[in-house]
């Protein structure tokens, strides 16, 4: 191979650049050229093909730093079907015109399905990444566990019936993804910082993280002690969650909450619908899980709880929602993330050259060898419909009577975080942060010097 593209697809994470520079580090070494394609799956459906060469000379461009967070080519949430087979064929003429050999994409499930029918085209590999840690399972046989119910409504229902109580970690599949280490860094941030102030003015809070329907940036964000972890996965026994609200205060006066954003109610119902739209890749838009919370903690504790026991006069004043938001996903990525998202994109050249089309590279853990790179055909994760389902929190991890991890659900996150951050790292916040001249120069964004090197297919 003399050539490949690459691109980045869906929600950004902190370690694509990282990913993106382990692609071309290892692709330089064995002189192949790398060209990224601009806006994800926009840029190949662009007839221009826009690109960028990412290693003219077989080194990489300045503006690829692996320490900086978001990605250098842009990405956008547009995806390919296998139904536009105009598109689809106007894509390979592109690619082979430009004498593009393979594709590597940088994305998560969403992604795996653009890929698909491209893989029927010329080799395409994936390089996952994903704050949600929803790309992989918890062990082979996951995607069996999925059933499949009719409804009244004629459109049928589909539910995951866990055949197994425990599992060993070693068993999981893409043991993490790049950029939840980043996430759950902000995450714990954001709830140790939150804790004080609660404390100070005696209050409850409420902190959203994101995760869509995997509850695993609110385990990890247990690193910041919250009381409370709320998961996508166990849904809310209002009853028991109040009655324990009510006993933490009256013990400590302040509460803090973590609730992943796609956390339901005990009919199935998300807490945070928001606005009932999807997005381009047809999720549900999610959001105003806290403000929910809140909510229903108002209704049941009543202003007179906080007349008496606080120096609030009512429950709204008492009790505050914050979302951590996207700040999980920007920014520098820590140690763990740029490591293990570079070594995964090495990787995933390895895999195209090897001709696994299709496949994906992934990182395993094991006790005896630690972390490991390794690889799996995609349509391993697929169900006996053709479905990737986001990997779930498997549910020994996290202890639905103390609302707090297991003890392997602890294990789990101790191997990812114990050494997850790096001395450069809080050396550059040393550094950077209060840097005077930030106080002197604008932000140059890399977009500027992207587009000064972009290039068309004429
Ligand atoms: O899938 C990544 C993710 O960050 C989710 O955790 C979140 O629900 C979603 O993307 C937010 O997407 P957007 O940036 O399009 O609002």
């Amino acid at each position: 191979m003399k050539r490949i593209a690459i691109l980045t697809a869906g929600g950004d994470t902190p370690a694509l650049n990282a990913t993106l520079y382990g692609v071309v580090q290892h692709a330089s070494e064995l002189e192949i050229e790398v060209y990224g394609i601009l806006e994800g799956f926009e840029g190949m459906l662009n007839p221009r093909l826009p690109h960028v060469k990412l290693n003219p000379l077989f080194t990489a461009i300045p503006e690829l730093d692996p320490c900086v967070g978001g990605t250098i080519i842009g990405s956008s949430r547009t995806y390919i079907d296998g139904v536009h087979t105009e598109a689809l064929s106007g894509i390979a003429g592109r690619f082979s015109r430009l004498g593009i050999e393979g594709l590597i994409c940088i994305g998560g499930d969403g992604t795996i399905n653009g890929m698909q029918p491209l893989s029927e085209l010329f080799p395409c590999v994936l390089a996952p990444k994903t704050i949600d840690n929803d790309l992989g399972l918890n062990h082979i046989d996951e995607p069996n566990e999925w059933v499949r119910e009719e409804s009244e409504s004629g459109k049928p229902t589909f539910r995951r019936v866990a055949s197994r109580n425990e599992i060993e970690l070693s068993e999981m599949i893409n043991y993490v993804t790049p950029g939840y280490a980043t996430a759950v860094y902000v995450a714990a941030q954001g709830i140790e910082r939150t804790r004080t102030t609660a404390e100070s003015h005696r209050r409850i809070a409420i902190v959203e993280v994101m995760g869509r329907d995997s509850g695993y940036i609110a385990l990890g964000a247990s690193y910041g002690q919250p009381d409370f972890i709320l998961i996508p996965e166990v849904s809310l026994d209002r009853q028991q969650f109040v009655d324990r609200v009510r006993k933490i205060y009256d013990l400590q006066r302040n509460v803090i909450i973590v609730i992943g954003e796609g956390v339901r109610d005990a009919e199935g119902q998300l807490l945070g619908e928001g606005s009932g739209s999807v997005d381009p890749s047809g999720n549900v838009v999610m959001g105003g899980a806290a403000v929910q919370l809140k909510h229903i903690l108002r209704t049941d504790l009543g202003d007179d709880y906080f007349q008496k026991n606080s120096p609030h006069d009512n429950s709204d004043q008492a009790i505050f929602t914050r979302k951590v938001g996207h700040t999980q996903r920007g920014g520098r990525p820590v140690r763990f993330d740029r490591f293990h998202a570079a070594q995964l994109g090495g990787q995933a050249v390895e895999l195209l050259i090897h001709e696994q089309n299709n496949h994906i590279s992934t990182v395993q853990w094991s006790p005896e060898s630690g972390f490991t790179l390794s690889q799996i055909s995609a349509n391993k994760l697929r169900d006996q419909w053709g479905t990737i389902r986001p990997r779930q929190l498997h549910p020994s991890f996290y202890d639905p009577n103390r609302y707090q991890p297991s003890e392997i659900g602890r294990e789990y996150l101790e191997t990812i975080f114990t050494d997850a951050i790096g001395h450069e790292d809080l050396e550059v916040l040393h550094s950077r942060l209060f840097h005077p001249g930030n106080l002197l120069t604008r932000y140059q964004s890399f977009n500027i010097d992207i587009r000064k090197r972009m290039k068309f297919l004429d």
